[in-house]
């Protein structure tokens, strides 16, 4: 899965978005569809895949290990799973692409299966730290070689029958939790998941809905996940909700453009994803929750989004978990906002897509925002609501959320923003600026 060309893109304001916003389907729970559909027995149908790079590649890797995979024409998907313990040795590499989270939880599939897999990635997934899940996966007996720093290409030799484990995450990862339970489903006995800190629990509330037999416990050590291996999953029907992530930038454009007015339909607010609608509320964003409902298991709502004056805050540490995808979107925001945001605790995000922090330090700077970067965040100084300067040309890095941040800023710059390559848009979000051109259509120039 090599990267097309670059593909650079010029913003500029388009005046105020209006209408209604379909965002596409959650990419964590499409992963995780695609993958607890694989180890079923019998025929799971997904409606609501995103069909992203990420998500693809994914399906493809699956294909590769022996499930049966297909689009039907409806737009929905149907996955002929092998079983737990049924996965078939790949005949070639696994080419990962962008993806850490296809990776990872992958890797942690591979693990307790009788099978060798090499998986490969792009240069930005090739610089990602994947010791993470190399160090529970080894304790559990897989015999993973990787590249220098513990990175791609590498290859995991699985094992049968796998070592029951209790691991308490030294990150919070929820792809690194995910990894374990994956590997504990082929595991005789029960592998066990402490997270100090709450992390997206998509994995949990799925497996739950296979069948399989996993408990959650509330400790003062933090949350205990267990799950009891040689599990037998019952294929599902499974509609994924709306990619919060992916809703993240119609938020913060809408809240920022002057004059905005736009509903965001079907959007995933489990609690783990949800932070950002929090920040931006402290901030004084006017967003209501509209039709409050159920879909997949997951709490979905359309939300209302208005412009508004946002003042600046100092992000709660504790919000980071919920929101550390969303970032880069916050610091547009805080672009935007009288006085000065402080968003840190976040580290994570220097091991992302890109080093998020250095990566919107200097696109932002370039823009002609004041930014200050610290190890674990950055202090943005908005401009209390008028357009940014803008002008400059910034790098996306191979990160799809630096890409569609900078377009939002875009949006409201006294000179356009070029974004040198917004091709990685499409690991997470393809239709993002066919929807970009339908609530902010650009003006026809008068002859
Ligand atoms: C994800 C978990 C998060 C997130 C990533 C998707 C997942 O990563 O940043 O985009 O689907 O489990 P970490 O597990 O590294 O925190």
């Amino acid at each position: 899965m090599s990267h097309p060309a670059p593909s650079p893109l010029t913003i500029g304001p388009r005046g105020a978005l209006k209408g209604r916003v379909r965002v596409p389907g959650d990419k964590s729970i499409s992963h995780r569809a695609l993958m607890f559909s694989a180890l079923a027995v019998g025929e799971s149908r997904v409606e609501g895949l995103l069909e992203g790079e990420d998500v693809l590649a994914t399906a493809a890797a699956l294909r590769a290990m022996g499930a049966t995979i297909e689009r039907d024409d409806d737009g929905s998907w149907r996955i002929h799973g092998v079983g737990v313990g049924g996965l078939l040795q790949p005949a070639s590499a696994l080419d990962m692409g962008n993806s850490g989270t296809s990776t990872r939880l992958l890797m942690g599939l591979v693990a307790s299966h009788a099978i060798t897999a090499t998986f490969t990635g792009d240069a930005s997934l090739s610089k990602r730290p994947m010791g993470r899940v190399i160090d529970p996966l080894a304790t559990m007996g897989a015999e993973i070689t990787a590249s220098p720093g513990g990175r791609l290409p590498l290859m995991v030799r699985g094992i049968v029958p796998a070592v029951p484990i209790t691991y308490t995450l030294p990150v919070a990862s929820a792809q690194v939790k995910s990894a374990i339970l994956l590997a504990g489903l082929n595991t005789p006995g029960i592998t066990r998941v402490i997270e100090p800190v709450a992390t997206r629990d998509h994995s949990e509330r799925m497996l739950a809905g296979f069948g399989a037999d996993l408990t959650i416990e509330e400790t003062p050590e933090g949350r205990v996940i267990s799950i009891r291996g040689e599990a037998e999953l019952a294929p599902q029907h499974i509609v994924v909700p709306g990619d919060p992530s992916s809703a993240a930038f119609w938020l913060v454009a809408a809240s920022v453009v002057p004059g905005s007015d736009v509903v965001i339909e079907n959007v995933g607010l489990n609690p783990t994803r949800s932070g950002l609608v929090t920040a931006l509320r402290m901030m004084g964003a006017d967003i209501t929750e509209r039709d409050a409902r159920s879909v997949g298991g997951e709490p979905v709502a359309d939300l209302h989004v208005r412009h508004a004056a946002l003042s600046a805050i100092t992000v709660p540490h504790d919000l980071a978990p919920s929101m550390i995808d969303e970032y880069p979107a916050l610091f547009v925001a805080a672009a935007f906002a009288t006085g000065t945001t402080v968003a840190r605790g976040a580290e994570e995000l220097r091991v992302k897509e890109s080093d998020r922090i250095a990566a919107m330090a200097a696109a932002l700077s370039a823009i002609g925002v004041a930014v200050t970067e610290h190890d674990d965040g950055l202090s943005v100084t908005g401009t209390g609501g008028g357009p940014l300067p803008g002008g400059a040309t910034i790098a996306s890095l191979l990160d799809h959320r630096i890409a569609m941040s900078l377009t939002v800023a875009g949006l409201h710059a006294a000179a356009p923003v070029t974004i040198d390559d917004a091709s990685p848009v499409a690991t997470s979000y393809p239709m993002f600026f066919a929807t970009l051109d339908a609530v902010a259509p650009v003006a026809e120039v008068e002859a």
